[in-house]
């Protein structure tokens, strides 16, 4: 194929879609997240928006450093401090790509930015040239662009382009656009702008009306050869393009729509499911291509018909997006450290020392307790192990107790380490059992925080299957001992924080992801490494 049949993906997971609310992901599972989707060989990864907290540029600027492939872009507003940030956190990175984007609709310049059609053309000038000074591929978006006047943005991007834009970028930034009107709104731009038949045309479309795939579709059929979104569509509010969808589509109908990606299938369901249990954020299980029961025949009709022949109800292999037969990733019989570490290579995670260690004391657990340990299990217990490094306050399980008071409720006594590692014991009793250790935690900690979500799933089937549990948790007040410990929280204000854990016991993920969740909202609370004044977050 020629390489104007080849479509690049833009991976936004870790920038727009980690801006869904209650996602808060720590450095090492960005990074992870990141390593993972150059396996899964996107052509960019989108790594954070740097000028937003210290976190975000942290988490672009090791990306930047550590991995190899994709180009890593970090996101700047049109302004001299984004750009100038952007810069600093791609400074390592081999390939690197600042995307900067403005309002051009009239709605965001009157009533968001508060300026006018002359600021917008000046700020984009000032930034595009900015940013081409510090890096050569640099990314323009003219933000809410479908609600703006076709001759207006045409005239913002030939600007872009002639300041040094390399990639043009046409955000439905609200999910508004129908296909006709998207794909008629890209062929207007490009009549209307000289330059843009000379630069890539990319694609970023919000699924508020679940038309976001249809319009990249759209979009690439007008000549758009960059498709942005994220894994499992995640993204602000109704989410963006799921890349495993648009990925899919163009290789499932290649031979009509003649296109296609550099991107290897085969990693796509270890990829949704890692970002799924890393955000917290379950995939509904009839969602296409990585739901659960997207290859599954549930009518005898449609299960005689695909044990005669699969083409008779299936359009793609389940083994295209990187499931066996029965539809689940699995290992062959792993005995020994040397054959843990070779299925963890196969599976692309590189362990140190004592990372394996730590994963073989926790493989060797789960195999006591599971007939078959598959490839899902080994990946979530090793993720799960590795995210709590290195990310700073953090509470430990020492030990839990679950008894029932006489009157039947149940009621528990548990016992944690501190961030500062000093030991603390707290009772609590609740409406069940994870109620009650959840009580117990509370008191431990000397905090006053509630569950506001919490969720249940296996990783693979099966009653011995590992249980995977999300929280969401709401800290309030924080108790004398605590903040002692942690000098930067500010009282009175409060927080809520994700928290997830693994383990074939559900009380022990549960307790462990509980604490997660604590340790992540006191993290959110503590403002000791912010300079004074944060941006503002956007998108
Ligand atoms: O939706 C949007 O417009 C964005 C921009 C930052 C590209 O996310
Ligand atoms: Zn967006």
């Amino acid at each position: 194929m020629s390489s104007n049949d080849r479509v690049l993906i833009f991976d936004t997971t870790l920038r727009d879609g980690e801006q869904s609310p209650g996602i808060s992901l720590n450095g090492s599972e960005k990074l992870e997240i990141a390593q993972q989707l150059a396996r899964l060989g996107v052509d960019v990864i989108e790594a954070g928006f740097p000028i937003a907290s210290p976190g975000d540029f942290a988490a672009v600027r090791t990306i930047a450093q550590e991995v190899e492939g994709p180009i890593i872009c970090g996101l700047a507003r049109a302004q001299p401090g984004d750009i100038a940030r952007a810069g600093e956190a791609l400074a390592n990175a081999e390939r690197p790509r600042i995307h900067t984007f403005i309002s051009t609709s009239d709605i965001h310049i009157e009533h968001q930015m508060r300026n006018t059609r002359a600021d917008v053309l000046a700020g984009t000038r000032a930034a595009v040239s900015q940013a081409r000074e510090l890096v050569e591929d640099v990314q323009f978006s003219p933000m809410d662009a479908t609600r703006s006047d076709p001759e207006f943005t045409a005239e913002v991007l030939q600007i872009a382009i002639e300041c040094g834009a390399t990639t043009i970028n046409v955000p439905d930034t609200v999910g508004y656009a129908t296909p006709d009107e998207y794909g008629a709104f890209l062929t207007k731009l490009y009549d209307l702008t000289p330059g843009l038949k000379d630069v890539t045309l990319s694609v970023h479309c919000h699924d508020d009306l679940g038309l976001a795939v249809a319009n990249s579709l759209a979009g690439v059929l007008a000549g758009a050869r960059q498709v942005e979104g994220a894994i499992n569509g995640i993204g602000e509010r109704a989410g963006n393009t799921s890349l495993e969808e648009f990925v899919m589509l163009l290789d499932t109908r290649a031979k009509l729509l003649g296109l296609h990606t550099g991107v290897t299938t085969q990693e796509i369901a270890r990829t949704s499911r890692m970002i799924s249990r890393m955000t917290g954020y379950p995939v509904q299980p009839n969602k296409a291509i990585v739901g659960r029961n997207a290859f599954s025949h549930e009518s005898g009709i449609h299960q005689d018909g695909v044990l005669k022949n699969p083409e008779t109800f299936e359009i793609m292999d389940p083994r295209k997006v990187g499931l066996d037969d029965s539809n689940q990733l699995v290992l062959g019989k792993l005995s020994g450290r040397a054959a843990l570490k070779d299925a963890f290579e196969k599976m692309g995670y590189q362990l140190t020392g004592d990372q394996l260690a730590t994963a073989f004391k926790r493989f060797k657990e789960i195999a006591d307790r599971k007939k078959q340990v598959t490839a899902m299990d080994l990946e979530a217990l090793v993720t799960d192990d590795l995210r709590s490094e290195g990310v700073g306050t953090t509470f430990e399980l020492v030990s839990f107790d679950v008894t029932s008071t006489s009157a039947g409720t149940p009621s528990s006594t548990v016992t944690i380490a501190l961030p500062d590692g000093t030991e603390k014991t707290g009772h609590g009793s609740g409406d069940g059992t994870v109620d009650s250790v959840f009580m117990a935690i509370n008191e431990a900690a000397g905090v006053e925080a509630r569950l506001r979500e919490y969720r249940v799933e296996a990783i693979s089937g099966g009653q011995d299957a590992i249980g995977h549990v999300s929280t969401v948790v709401e800290l309030g007040k924080v108790g004398a001992a605590l903040r002692s410990q942690i000098p930067g929280v500010i009282a009175g204000e409060r927080a809520t924080g994700t928290g997830t854990a693994v383990d074939t016991d559900v009380i022990t993920a549960s307790a462990h992801a509980y604490l997660r969740g604590l340790a992540a909202a006191l993290r959110e609370l503590d403002h000791s490494d912010e300079p004074a004044a944060a941006a503002e977050p956007m998108r």
